[in-house]
């Protein structure tokens, strides 16, 4: 394991009993919630979902909520996320998600094996290398025309949020954090043939979508 894994998986196992209550602070407000807006963008028709870098579980438990035709899977690093995550499913009696370890950059499962491929506020914290192994991966997994959807940080436009911002989240994470919001994200996701139809803004953050092509 790298470095970067080893640290990784040091921290979530330490913030894991936590995540979740930062995690209803900041996304409180249901209409501006980018786990609802993702949620939103999963069609309830009999898919394959596959959240990558799941953490806890947040994407994928809302996706198993709102849409109970669809099959959710997550897989994480943490073991200490992925069983918050999997004490989540049983307390909410979802039993179309599930949730398992794996490496983001290199998934044992085959080619095109979901519909739609999600993953949040993951990007920005792997190092270069490894998200755009990640991609590659979620790019692989998807069938052609699948849905990719992409929840990642974005700077409030102003007033005391954008303050609180500057310093935090981007006090927590890697060198390049802040270029990595200003990327060109129709450019970015070109590289790994994902076409860009839209971005939603929501609370703190935005939601990105693709298609596969
Ligand atoms: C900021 S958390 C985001 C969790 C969740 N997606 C969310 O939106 O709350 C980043 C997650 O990425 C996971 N992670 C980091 N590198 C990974 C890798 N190579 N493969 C799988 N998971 C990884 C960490 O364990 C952590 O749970």
């Amino acid at each position: 394991m790298s470095d970067y894994r080893r640290v990784s998986a040091f921290f979530y196992g330490m913030v894991a009993g936590v995540y979740d209550t930062l995690d209803r602070l900041l996304f409180r407000d249901p209409e501006r919630s980018p786990r609802a807006a993702l949620a939103r963008r999963v069609p309830d028709a009999g898919l394959s979902v596959l959240d990558v870098c799941s953490g806890t579980g947040a994407g994928a438990l809302e996706i198993a909520r709102r849409c109970p035709s669809d099959r959710a899977l997550g897989i994480d690093l943490s073991e200490g996320m992925l069983s918050v995550a999997e004490r989540g499913a049983a307390a909410a009696g979802l039993r179309n998600a599930s949730f398992r370890k794996a490496d983001a950059t290199a998934v044992d499962l085959p080619d095109a094996s979901f519909d739609v491929v999600a993953t949040s506020l993951s990007l920005h914290e792997l190092p270069p290398d490894a998200r755009a192994a990640a991609l590659r991966e979620m790019r692989r997994l998807v069938v052609e025309g699948g849905r990719l959807l992409v929840v990642e940080w974005e700077r409030p436009s102003r007033g005391f949020a954008r303050g609180f911002f500057s310093v935090f989240p981007g006090m927590l994470e890697r060198r390049g954090f802040h270029e990595f919001l200003d990327l060109d994200w129709g450019a970015f996701l070109a590289d790994y043939r994902f076409e860009l139809e839209a971005v939603e803004r929501c609370a703190w953050t935005k939601l990105i979508i693709a298609r596969a092509r």
